[in-house]
């Protein structure tokens, strides 16, 4: 009997196609579950991998698409469908084999591929309803692994990461880090009022981010 139950729940767990239902909370309830925030971590990830110059920002929007706004990214039905990643072409090209035409962002395009956390983190920002989110940004708590390290995840690996970065400089993980903000320009890039200059190219994140690195960097940029 109990070798039987045990048959039946594989084989139903097997056969069982549909996509885990997220239960549909409301933008605040959101931020308190610690969701996948939407302004803080996905709109600049996709600004900075996706809304790049002759790629899907206002200018050129390749294929229609304006990843530059929450009203941008879902304005194509099929680009995210909340709470199917499977249904969802953001998270399909991102997945697609590199080999493939619809891969994104396009290899050779100087733009990193995502890596797997940011794959994730688009995947579980879908499957929790794709809400329009902005739960704020928290200058009191600057460690590097949960405060300092997602704003150069989200803001710079794009170009800054892998065998041909900008200007030879990595930015994706703590050592390279630390040498940029301690021997490099990276504060005065990330502080620069300039359009020309400033960090990222998309423009200037909010002073809350900037201020979080700084704190951080003022107290010894260690790798907390
Ligand atoms: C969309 C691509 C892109 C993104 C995203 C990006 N950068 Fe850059 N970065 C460049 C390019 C291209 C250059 C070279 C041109 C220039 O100096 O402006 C550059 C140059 C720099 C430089 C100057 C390096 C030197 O040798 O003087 C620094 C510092 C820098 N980036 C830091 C950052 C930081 C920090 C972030 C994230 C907050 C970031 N970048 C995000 C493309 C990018």
């Amino acid at each position: 009997m109990k070798f039987y139950l045990i048959s039946l729940s594989v084989l139903l767990f097997i056969s069982c196609e549909h996509e885990p239902i997220m239960p549909i909370v409301s933008e605040q309830e959101a931020c308190d579950l610690s969701y996948v925030d939407f302004t803080n971590s996905i709109l600049p990830l996709l600004r900075n991998s996706c809304a790049t110059t002759n790629c899907h920002d206002e200018i050129t929007h390749e294929e229609g698409l304006r990843l530059t706004s929450y009203n941008g990214i879902m304005d194509d039905d099929e680009f995210v469908v909340a709470g199917s990643y499977k249904k969802s072409e953001l998270y399909e090209s991102i997945t697609e084999d590199p080999n493939d035409d619809d891969f994104m962002p396009p290899v050779n395009s100087g733009i990193a591929p995502l890596t797997s956390a940011q794959i994730q983190m688009i995947k579980d920002w879908i499957m929790q309803g794709a809400l329009e989110t902005d739960c704020g940004c928290d200058t009191t708590s600057y460690t590097f692994s949960s405060d300092v390290f997602p704003i150069f995840e989200n803001n710079c690996i794009a170009c800054h990461s892998g065998n041909n970065p900008n200007t030879n400089l990595l930015l994706s993980n703590y050592s390279e880090i630390y040498q940029s903000v301690i021997n490099g320009n990276t504060i005065s890039r990330i502080k620069s009022n300039l359009t020309d200059s400033v960090m990222p190219q998309s423009g200037k994140m909010d002073d809350c981010k900037i201020k979080i690195i700084e704190k951080w960097v003022e107290n010894g940029a260690q790798d907390d």
